[in-house]
């Protein structure tokens, strides 16, 4: 039995948006209380109308809000590993990787798991309203109890401007942070500023739930051109039908071209 005065050792990663899935379950059982409440008082058209309306709202509200719950605390892990798995030609261990709007870990501390000399650094501004607990002490505590301390740096900076030299990086990655921008012209920087950090032969993993084919032309003008894009999970597929479209979960591998040629 866990000692309720020695603090948990597991690394803690959060739940995304952490406003957005309170106000879809909120809305989502008064739909289903509504629903059942007229259920239960004597059936007029009204109470009929009113059923039918609490149900149609419940199904997608509560869908999508225990589905962001569920994948925030149950299953970031498991998509963390999935993510790592496509980079193409495997991981040396030597890498200089960077997570761009890396929130409490759960990339970078992934990345540098599979690092040997290599290094990971995350970026962030550390807005709690995207990400709960969104603070670098934490993600540096993740990062000890991963056991990756050592190998695992975070620095406070806008994906706008990332602090670091042309082509520095064999690997950049991005998990659900680039589209926290919302202006077109924000994001368009956030995605030249990766294509310059990222060396020649360098590879970006980008995955997010809108915006794909802004990223993808961002980065084939700012010199990544070989681009493929991967599917993402069922469980993704059917995020995207609850949210009646508005969120299309991807992922685009994107490499820059060695540099002589
Ligand atoms: C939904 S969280 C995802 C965090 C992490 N990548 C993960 O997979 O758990 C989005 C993150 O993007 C960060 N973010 C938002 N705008 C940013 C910006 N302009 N520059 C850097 N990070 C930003 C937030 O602070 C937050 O940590």
């Amino acid at each position: 039995m866990e000692n309720p005065t020695q603090p948990s050792l597991r690394p803690d990663y959060g739940i995304d948006a952490p406003g957005v899935v309170r106000n879809l379950l909120v809305v989502g059982s008064v739909a289903l209380l509504m629903c059942v409440v007229c259920l239960v008082l004597p059936r007029t058209d009204w109470t009929h109308s009113l059923a039918r309306l609490g149900a149609q709202l419940a199904v997608p509200f509560l869908g999508m809000g225990g589905y962001m719950f569920y994948s925030s605390k149950y299953d970031k892990v498991r998509e963390r590993e999935w993510l790592l798995d496509l980079k193409p030609g495997g991981w040396r261990g030597d890498e200089t990787v960077l997570d761009v709007g890396c929130g409490l870990g759960v990339m970078l501390i992934g990345a540098a798991k599979r690092l040997t000399t290599g290094a990971a650094a995350g970026i962030d501004i550390w807005q709690t309203q995207d990400l709960s607990g969104n603070h670098p002490e934490r993600t540096l505590e993740n990062s000890r109890r991963e056991g990756v301390a050592d190998r695992v740096t975070v620095k406070t900076a806008d994906m706008r401007q990332i602090p670091f030299p042309d082509d520095h990086f064999d690997v950049i990655l991005s998990n659900a942070a680039i589209h926290n921008l919302y202006k077109v012209d924000e994001r368009a920087a956030a995605v030249r500023e990766i294509a310059r950090v990222l060396k020649p032969s360098g590879v970006c993993i980008l995955a997010d739930v809108r915006h794909e084919s802004q990223y993808a032309g961002v980065l084939r003008t700012n010199g990544v051109t070989d681009l493929q894009r991967r599917d993402t999970s069922i469980a993704s597929i059917l995020f995207a039908i609850i949210s009646l479209g508005r969120a299309r979960p991807f992922v685009l591998i994107g490499r820059k071209p060695p540099a002589s040629s």
